[in-house]
């Protein structure tokens, strides 16, 4: 695991840019997974500034998220397809078709992540897996106790996850109760991951993810398991590594 301390959140969109841009720039139609949240936004906006001004190419990416809410439709502002819509789709350039994401409104939901599995296996695999991490240690929403090496599944939103995603709401009573999320054995495939972290708020998730045991009370930690990880963090989310 290669760990990156800079000073500034705005010097981690950056780093975390190049690192993406360096992956596209060796394979453009590179598969790769996309987080929502907060933490890869700043990500998201440099990498669309290079589209812009012409230095980078996104136009053959093929992305997956990582989660969706179940019960939401799609069209809500608050569903990841919307947000990815909004954030990754069209500043990259992107049809709407070459970002996936798990369908939260179907029926059938086991079949959904069944079908959503065999979608990233379909395109070969995920080539750059992009995370942010939630306070208590969650990697896409696999929330404390997770199994290490679960599979996309249906999961239940912690209280504190639902309380911190509140902000993205009108009212906290709305924030699903649901998620249908990629599995740490499912993130734990792609062939590289980026994890960006930004704020006091996560420096004990990070400390507990780089430093502490692998352990399902730390979901994160799983990746100390695997080979190729980089974690890109201001100054004041590293505020508790040893
Ligand atoms: C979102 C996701 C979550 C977030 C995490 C951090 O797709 O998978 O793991 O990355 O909850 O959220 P922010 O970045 O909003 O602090």
């Amino acid at each position: 695991m290669e760990v990156i301390v800079l000073p500034t959140a705005a010097d981690v969109d950056v780093r975390a840019a190049d690192l993406v841009a360096e992956q596209v720039v060796h394979r453009p139609d590179t598969v790769l997974g996309v987080a929502t949240g907060s933490s890869p936004l700043g990500t998201y906006r440099e990498l669309a500034r290079r589209q812009t001004e012409g230095s980078l190419d996104l136009s053959k990416l093929l992305c997956f998220a990582l989660d969706e809410y179940v019960g939401l439709p799609a069209s809500d502002p608050a569903a990841y397809a919307e947000v990815l819509g909004r954030e990754v789709a069209g500043p990259f350039g992107l049809p709407p078709s070459r970002v996936r994401v798990p369908d939260g409104s179907r029926r059938d939901l086991e079949q959904a992540c069944r079908d959503y599995e065999e979608a990233i296996g379909a395109a070969g695999g995920i080539d750059l897996q992009l995370l942010g991490i939630g306070a208590n240690g969650h990697i896409g929403f696999n929330e404390p106790t997770s199994s290490l090496s679960s599979r996309t599944r249906v999961k239940a939103l912690s209280a504190r996850t639902r309380a911190d995603n509140a902000r993205f709401f009108d009212d906290p009573a709305d924030v699903p109760s649901h998620c249908v999320t990629q599995g740490l054995g499912t993130i734990l495939e792609a062939r590289q991951v980026l994890l960006v972290a930004q704020g006091k708020r996560k420096a004990a998730a990070v400390a507990a993810a780089v430093e502490g045991p692998v352990a399902a009370m730390c979901p994160a930690s799983v990746l100390q398991l695997h080979r190729s990880v980089t974690v890109v963090m201001d100054e004041a989310a590293a505020g508790d590594l040893a």
